[in-house]
C-alpha cells in the first residue's frame, strides 16, 4: 500500500468552466453561485478524517447483522439442491410444528406446490427451480439452529429436468431449455438465432446504436486487429453479507437492511405488501459494501417481511457465506469477439464487437460501453447476446459490462499499437477524444517510469517483468431527484438529514465538508444523519453516482437555510441580510466587514427553534447533453492506470507488484476518501484478473468453490504498492461539481494487468483468470483447459 496521501493536481482544461458567470451556466439566481477551485476553498478538497471512521475501526458502528430487537426471530432459507427441476409438492407440516418454529413462508411462485395433492399431475402449472439455490421457503425461529433443524424437516418432491452450466453448451442447438417459451423472464423479447437459450442480440449501449458503415471501415483500414476474449463469473463477496431485520407492527413496518438503496427498498416492500409508503421505514445505518448486489430487497427481503408478518415479531434474515456466493448475484462471464481497423497513423476506422455473456438465469450480460464510446472511431457496431444457463442470476457488479469491455478494448488498442509501431500511449493520445485522460497518461507516465518500458518479451529469465497501461470509462450517472434537509437550531448546532446511505464510500463525509464550506464552519460542526427513509428521499448509491447526486443538493439547502440565517441576523448587525456572508464561524457584512458576530451568536437570534431547507439536485447546470436512459452528467470519466507485474514462467504466478493510478471525479470532495476508493477498484480488479472464479460442477450445478477457501480474492500479500493522482476536473455542472469514482477506479485494472503480462512475456493473456494453469497453458507449457462459464 501506499503511505503517501493521494496527490491531487489541477487540470486546466475545464477551469475555464468554473470562470463563467452563473448567468451564462444556467445558474437559476437563488442558487449558490459556481464554487471556485479548491485551491481557493477551505473545506471541500481537504481530506478531512471519514465521519464514522472510528466507529469503523472500533467495532462501535452498527450495521444491519448488529441489530437486536426485542424477540427477535432468525429466519434460514430453504434453497433448491437443484439446478432445474419442477416441484411437485412442499411439506412444511413436520417443520411447522418444531418447537422453536414461529412461522413458515413459501414463496408465492412455488406456494402453489405447498397447497398439497389436488395439484399433482398438472405437469403444466408445477413451479420450476431453475439454479441450485433458488429460494424456495424460509422459516422463522427463536434461534438460527433451531430455524435450521425445520428447514431440514421440509419434504420436497423435485421431479428432475435436463440442465445446463456451461455457456457455450446453453448456445447448442439441442442443449437443455432453462425457460419453457412462456417462462422466459419477462423483460426479455422472445428468444430467437440457434438456441431457445439464446436472447439477443442488443445492438446498442448508452450511447445509442450502430454508426457508420463498418464495412467501409474495415476497407478502408491498413491494419486490423481481431481477437477473442473471455472473461468468468465473478461471485460477490461484499465485507458484510445481505442482511435484512424486518419489524412489522400493526402501524407500521421497519425494515433495517444492507442496501445500497433505502428509497427503493421501502418503495418495493410497500408494493410487496400493500402498504403506503409512509407506512414503510427503511433503516442503513453503516454497511459493509454492496457493489451492485444490494440495489433491491430481492427475494430475501420479501421473506423477512412476510415472516415478521406471520410471527407478529422481528425478523432477522442474514444470508450465510455459501449463500453469498451462490445466491447474491455475479458478474456474468463473457465471450467477445473484437475487431479494430485503423490507418497507418493510427487512426481508428472501425470497431465490431460480437459477445456472448450469460447472467444465469437472469438478462444483462452486454458489454458495449466501452467499444462503443470510448475512443473516436466513426464506424461501430455490436451484436451482443445474452445466453440463459442454469445458474444463479448475475446483478450489477461494480462496472458492469464495462470491467469484460475494457479487458478486450484495452487489450486490442495495446495490440493495434504494436502492429502500428507506436507507443500505446501515442496511439491513445490520437483516438482518444478525452482531455482529462490525456492528462492523466502525461501525469502517469511520468510519474510510474513509462520511458523504462522495453518490447514485449524481450526480458530474460524466467522470472519476466513488464509493465503496461490501460483506461477507463464510465458514464457520470446522476440521480436528479436527490434531496437533503439542513436545519439550524437556535442552540447553534447544524444537522443534514438524507435517505440516502453510506456503502462504504464515506459520503457523510462529503456532506458535512459541503455544508461546512457553505457556511463557514468546519466539517465536525456539521452532523450527519442519513440512510433513514423517515428524511428527505436522497438517491441510490449504484452506477457511481451518490457523490455527483447529493452534494449539490446540500450545498443548495445549506446556501437557502443561509438565507434565512441572515435575515435573522441582519438587524443585529445593522445591514441587509443580501450583503452578510459567513467565514470561519462568523457572519460579517460584505458592505462593513469591521462588524461580524459568532455562528453561534447568530443562531441565538433565530425566532423558531429551529431553521431548515430541503433542496434538490435538480439538472445539471445547462441540462443534459447525453440522449440515454439515465441522466449522464459527464459524457466521460475517465482514468488510467499503470501497471507492473512480474510473471513467473516456471511456476505459471503472475504478481502484480505496483500500480499507478491517475483519476477524475470531477470536483474531489475528499481526496483521501477517493484514494482509498481507488485502492479498492484496484485490489478487486487484480483480484478479477488473477484469482476469482465460480466453478459449476457440470454434472450437479453447484458451485464448488462457495467459500472464502477455494474461491480466492485478493489479500493484502496480493495487494501491489499503489501510487493514486487525482485530477481536479472542474466542469461546473452543478452546485459542487462532484462526482463518482468507485466504479471508474477498478474498470482499467485487468487490462493493464493483461497488458503488462504480455509486454513481461510476448504472450497474450485473452482468458480470464490468469491463474498458474492458465498462464502456464498460455506460455505453451501445459496442455489448455476447457473454459467453463
Ligand atoms: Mo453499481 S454495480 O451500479 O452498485
Amino acid at each position: 500500500m501506499s503511505r503517501s496521501a493521494a496527490r491531487t493536481e489541477t487540470f486546466v482544461h475545464g477551469i475555464a468552466g468554473v470562470a463563467l458567470g452563473q448567468e451564462s451556466r444556467g445558474v437559476a439566481k437563488q442558487e449558490p453561485p459556481p464554487l471556485p477551485p479548491n485551491a481557493e476553498l477551505s473545506v471541500i478538497g481537504k481530506s478531512v478524517p471519514r465521519f464514522g471512521g472510528r466507529d469503523l475501526v472500533t467495532g462501535a458502528a452498527r450495521f444491519t447483522v448488529d441489530i437486536k430487537l426485542p424477540g427477535m426471530l432468525f429466519a434460514r432459507v430453504l434453497r433448491s439442491p437443484r439446478p432445474h427441476a419442477r416441484i411437485v409438492s412442499i411439506d412444511t407440516g413436520a417443520a411447522g410444528r418444531h418447537p422453536g418454529v414461529r412461522a413458515v413462508h413459501v414463496l408465492s411462485e412455488f406456494a402453489g406446490a405447498a397447497a398439497g395433492a389436488s395439484k399433482r399431475g398438472a405437469a403444466r402449472a408445477l413451479p420450476t427451480a431453475r439454479y441450485v439455490g433458488a429460494a424456495i421457503a424460509a422459516i422463522a425461529a427463536t434461534t438460527r439452529s433451531a430455524a435450521d433443524e425445520a428447514l431440514a424437516l421440509i419434504k420436497i418432491e423435485y421431479e428432475p429436468l435436463p440442465f445446463v452450466v456451461d455457456m457455450d453448451e446453453a448456445r447448442q442447438p439441442d442443449a437443455p431449455q432453462v425457460f419453457a417459451a412462456e417462462a422466459a423472464p419477462k423483460r426479455a423479447a422472445p428468444p430467437q438465432a440457434r438456441s431457445a437459450n439464446i436472447l439477443g442480440p442488443s445492438t446498442a449501449s448508452f450511447f445509442g446504436g450502430p454508426r457508420g458503415d463498418i464495412e467501409k471501415g474495415f476497407a478502408a483500414a491498413d491494419v486490423i486487429v481481431e481477437g477473442e476474449y473471455r472473461t468468468q463469473v465473478q461471485t460477490h463477496c461484499c465485507l458484510e453479507p445481505h442482511a435484512v431485520v424486518a419489524d412489522w407492527q400493526p402501524d407500521g413496518l421497519t425494515v433495517y437492511i444492507s442496501t445500497q438503496d433505502t428509497i427503493g427498498v421501502r418503495d418495493e416492500l410497500a408494493a410487496a405488501f400493500g402498504l403506503p409508503h409512509n407506512c414503510v421505514r427503511v433503516i442503513t445505518e453503516f454497511m459493509g459494501g454492496g457493489f451492485g448486489s444490494k440495489l433491491s430487497a430481492d427475494d430475501y427481503g420479501e421473506m423477512a417481511v412476510a415472516l415478521s408478518r406471520q410471527a407478529a415479531a422481528p425478523v432477522a434474515l442474514i444470508f450465510d457465506r455459501s449463500e453469498e456466493q451462490e445466491a447474491s448475484g455475479n458478474r456474468p462471464a463473457t465471450w467477445q469477439r473484437l475487431r479494430i481497423g485503423a490507418r497507418r497513423d493510427g487512426t481508428l476506422t472501425a470497431i465490431s464487437l460480437l459477445s456472448y455473456g450469460t447472467a444465469g438465469v437472469e438478462v444483462g450480460a452486454g458489454v458495449g460501453n466501452v467499444a462503443q464510446a470510448m475512443y473516436d472511431c466513426p464506424n461501430f457496431e455490436t451484436a451482443q447476446y445474452d445466453v440463459f444457463t442454469n445458474a444463479a442470476p448475475a446483478c450489477a457488479m461494480r462496472a458492469p459490462g464495462n470491467v469484460q469491455g475494457a479487458f478486450a478494448v484495452e487489450q486490442a488498442v495495446d495490440e493495434l499499437a504494436e502492429k502500428l509501431g507506436l507507443d500505446p500511449l501515442a496511439l491513445r493520445d490520437r483516438i482518444d477524444p478525452s482531455p482529462a485522460r490525456r492528462a492523466e497518461r502525461r501525469i502517469g507516465a511520468e510519474r510510474f517510469g513509462w520511458q523504462r518500458r522495453r518490447p514485449a518479451g524481450t526480458a530474460t529469465g524466467p522470472l519476466k517483468r513488464g509493465i503496461g497501461v490501460a483506461q477507463a470509462f464510465w458514464p457520470g450517472i446522476v440521480q436528479t431527484d436527490s434531496a437533503c434537509e439542513v436545519r439550524i437550531a437556535r442552540g447553534g448546532w447544524v444537522e443534514l438529514r438524507s435517505s440516502v446511505q453510506d456503502i462504504g464510500g464515506g459520503i457523510r463525509t462529503l456532506l458535512a465538508q459541503v455544508v461546512a464550506e457553505e457556511l463557514g464552519l468546519r466539517a465536525e460542526d456539521v452532523a450527519v444523519r442519513i440512510g433513514d427513509t423517515d428524511f428527505p428521499p436522497g438517491p441510490s448509491s449504484g452506477g457511481s453516482k451518490t457523490a455527483g447526486s447529493i452534494t449539490p443538493a446540500a450545498r443548495k439547502a445549506a446556501f437557502a437555510v443561509k438565507q434565512k440565517l441572515f435575515a435573522a441576523a441582519a438587524p443585529t448587525l445593522g445591514a441587509r441580510a443580501g450583503d452578510l456572508a459567513m467565514s470561519q464561524g462568523r457572519i460579517f457584512s460584505q458592505a462593513g466587514p469591521s462588524r461580524s458576530i459568532a455562528f453561534k451568536e447568530a443562531a441565538g437570534l433565530l425566532k423558531t427553534s429551529v431553521i431548515s431547507a430541503t433542496a434538490t439536485r435538480g439538472d445539471n447546470y445547462g441540462g443534459f447533453r447525453v440522449q440515454s436512459p439515465m441522466d449522464i452528467a459527464r459524457e466521460d470519466l475517465g482514468g488510467v492506470q499503470f501497471a507492473e507485474v512480474a510473471v513467473d514462467t516456471e511456476t505459471g504466478i503472475v504478481r502484480v507488484e505496483r500500480v499507478t493510478a491517475v483519476h477524475d471525479c470531477g470536483r474531489p470532495i475528499n481526496p483521501r476518501q477517493i484514494e482509498s476508493q481507488i485502492h479498492g477498484g484496484i485490489i478487486m480488479g487484480l483480484s478479477f484478473a488473477l484469482f476469482e472464479e465460480r466453478l459449476l460442477d457440470r454434472h450437479t450445478g453447484h458451485m464448488v468453490n462457495a467459500d472464502l477457501e477455494q474461491y480466492k480474492l485478493a489479500g493484502s500479500r496480493e495487494t501491489p504498492a499503489i501510487d493514486v493522482v487525482i485530477l481536479e476536473n472542474y466542469q461546473a455542472i452543478s452546485a459542487t461539481d462532484a462526482c463518482g469514482i468507485g466504479e471508474p477506479a477498478t474498470i482499467a485494472t485487468a487490462a493493464a494487468v493483461a497488458n503488462a503480462a504480455y509486454n513481461a512475456t510476448g504472450t497474450r493473456m485473452r482468458s480470464l483468470p490468469m491463474t498458474p494453469a492458465a498462464v502456464l497453458a498460455a506460455l505453451g507449457r501445459v496442455p489448455a483447459a476447457p473454459f467453463r462459464a
